[in-house]
């Protein structure tokens, strides 16, 4: 997908495009023609399998350590120019009464999925308004924010919070052509939901009028559809994406 001044494809960056939902929008991405640079705190068979490939970008950085994600950041843009767009993808998912959550697990949770997405969110919304060409933003959020669900009130607590950032700075930006968006995917079959129990499951399944969990490759095509010019006057909304789940 190019720019339409320069012809030079545009750049996206995402967090966790190692595993899961990440990895299926890299792909997305990567098919549809952008580049793309993305990070995670260790790389996978994905991973190895794009390295090198023209237009790709990984290096290994945590979102809770500063210094590592401003430092791939100024690699990925050596590499590919002042990003076009960023999807902040990467997160942790803590599961159990709050009563019981340790002090160590919500630490981690909010350092990464909170304080983490903001800082590294505030790095890239800096190159982009310098470069003044716009852009785009991309929350993955979770339904989670939307509805309660017992054992995720930490999560939530989270993911809310990201909904809630989604739409603040969606106003803030607006002016300077920056859409700010998010999605809120339902369950999905992924590394962050395998130790769900099979009775979870069935309940889900039960609850889901499409009676599936999602696949990561269901979130790509909204992905690219927020990306695109033809979303250029949506901004500040969060589109479900869960197998109507929530309806
Ligand atoms: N799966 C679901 O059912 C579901 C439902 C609703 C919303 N979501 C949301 O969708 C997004 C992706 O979830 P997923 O299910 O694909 O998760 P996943 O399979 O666990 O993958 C998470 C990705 O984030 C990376 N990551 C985690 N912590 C990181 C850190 N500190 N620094 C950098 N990268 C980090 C992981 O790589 P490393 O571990 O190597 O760092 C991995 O690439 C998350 O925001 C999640 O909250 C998922």
């Amino acid at each position: 997908m190019s720019n339409r001044s320069t012809g030079q494809p545009r750049h996206v960056v995402i967090s966790g495009g190692s595993r899961g939902l990440g990895k299926a929008i890299v792909q997305g991405l990567l098919d549809a023609g952008y580049q793309v640079s993305t990070f995670s705190r260790n790389s996978s068979e994905f991973i190895e399998r794009f390295a090198g490939r023209e237009g790709f970008y990984f290096a290994r950085a945590d979102l809770a350590d500063g210094p590592s994600v401003s430092s791939f950041l100024k690699s990925a843009e050596a590499l590919f120019g002042r990003p076009y767009a960023l999807i902040n993808c990467a997160a942790i998912a803590v599961d159990g009464l709050l009563a019981t959550t340790s002090e160590d697990s919500i630490r981690k949770l909010l350092l990464v999925n909170a304080e983490g997405t903001l800082r590294f969110t505030r790095l890239v919304v800096r190159r982009m308004l310098s470069a003044r060409s716009g852009g785009v933003i991309l929350n993955i959020s979770s339904i989670s924010s939307l509805r309660g669900f017992t054992g995720m009130s930490a999560y939530a607590f989270t993911k809310g919070g990201l909904d809630a950032f989604t739409r603040a700075l969606a106003r803030e930006l607006g002016e300077q052509k920056i859409r700010v968006n998010s999605i809120a995917p339902g369950y999905y079959d992924t590394d962050m939901s395998h130790n769900m129990s099979n009775a979870h499951k069935q309940q889900i399944l039960r609850r889901t009028p499409l009676g599936r969990l999602g696949s990561p490759e269901d979130v790509v095509g909204a992905v690219l559809f927020f990306l695109s010019d033809q979303a250029s006057f949506i901004t500040g909304q969060c589109l479900v994406i869960d197998g109507g789940s929530t309806v």
